[in-house]
């Protein structure tokens, strides 16, 4: 039986990577799924493989770091379907370097997308879920339960050289998420966070020789790992492998299944025992 019918959950960059499996898991379960991604091509890609599975989903592309797209976000969902169960705080990239190569504008662009954006997304999720779950409260004597999920990383719970800026996002992200899930109780939501350790996207791929570049919003970064890298990474995995974005999906839906309703303000490391 799927766990997730009659839910609606939103996907940050759900164009790619875990995101993407992400979205298509939870539609797997019946979830109505709201797909953002920064390109909107993807996003619509996204959506086509969920209706192509008779999945529900609608796409709203844009940059979760831009001042009105959060609420733009909350109100698609709230158009589209009616309500939010799930949010899932997942877009993200990396825009790596050593400590004394760091500009203010690459500090500030990765604390935006990775702790500035969720904050600010949840911030327009709170009026309306409010509302919602002071209503369920009067008639059910308790609201439905609703969860949020972030996406850390194994760089903001332990460090990583050369991922400062990145680092203290993902470090932030686990901060705002233990405090909301104390705010956020009484209203029965919970929030919890993924840390990832390495997990196979289009950040991590692997390259020998020049690093590929990716683009977002315009701009290229470095991103992949080297093959010496990878090894150095999967030797320490106790399960002796890298992670597949259907692995790191997994973690995030045991946070969205009912099974989960009473665990809250945890961090979950998915990194395959590293
Ligand atoms: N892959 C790993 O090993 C790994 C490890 C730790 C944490 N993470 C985190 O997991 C999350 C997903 O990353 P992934 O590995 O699937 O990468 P990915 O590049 O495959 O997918 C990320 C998606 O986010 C979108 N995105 C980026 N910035 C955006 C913005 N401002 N607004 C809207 N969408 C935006 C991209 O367009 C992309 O489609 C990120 O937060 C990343 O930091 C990944």
């Amino acid at each position: 039986m799927p766990k997730l019918v009659d839910r609606v959950a939103i996907v940050t960059g759900a164009g790619r990577g875990v995101g993407y499996a992400t979205a298509l898991m939870l539609a797997k379960e019946g979830a109505s799924i709201v797909v953002n991604d920064l390109d909107a091509a993807e996003a619509e890609a996204t959506v086509a493989a969920i209706k192509g599975g008779d999945g529900n989903a609608i796409a709203c592309a844009g940059d979760i770091t831009a001042d009105d797209y959060p609420e733009t976000l909350i109100q698609t969902a709230l158009d589209g379907y009616g309500g939010i169960d799930i949010i899932v705080n997942n877009a993200g990239y990396i825009w790596n370097g050593a400590m004394h190569n760091h500009t203010d504008e690459q500090w500030q662009a990765m604390l935006d997308v990775h702790v500035t954006a969720p904050f600010r997304i949840l911030r327009a999720f709170a009026p309306w879920m409010r509302q919602q779950a002071k209503r369920e409260i009067e008639q059910d004597g308790r609201a439905r339960c609703r969860k949020v999920v972030n996406v850390s990383s194994v760089s903001g719970t332990t460090g990583a050289a050369t991922q400062v800026a990145y680092s203290a996002g993902k470090a932030g992200v686990v901060g705002l998420t233990k405090t909301l899930a104390k705010e956020w109780g009484r209203y029965n939501v919970t929030v919890n966070c993924v840390a990832f350790g390495h997990i196979r996207t289009r950040l991590t791929q692997p390259y020998e020789g020049e690093p590929p570049r990716i683009d977002v919003a315009g701009r290229d970064y470095k991103v992949g790992l080297t093959d010496a890298q990878i090894r150095a990474v999967q030797a320490t995995a106790a399960l002796g492998r890298s992670g597949e974005p259907q692995d790191g999906a997994g973690a995030i839906l045991l946070f969205c299944f009912p099974e989960s309703d009473y665990v809250t303000g945890e961090v979950l490391t998915c990194a395959g025992g590293i």
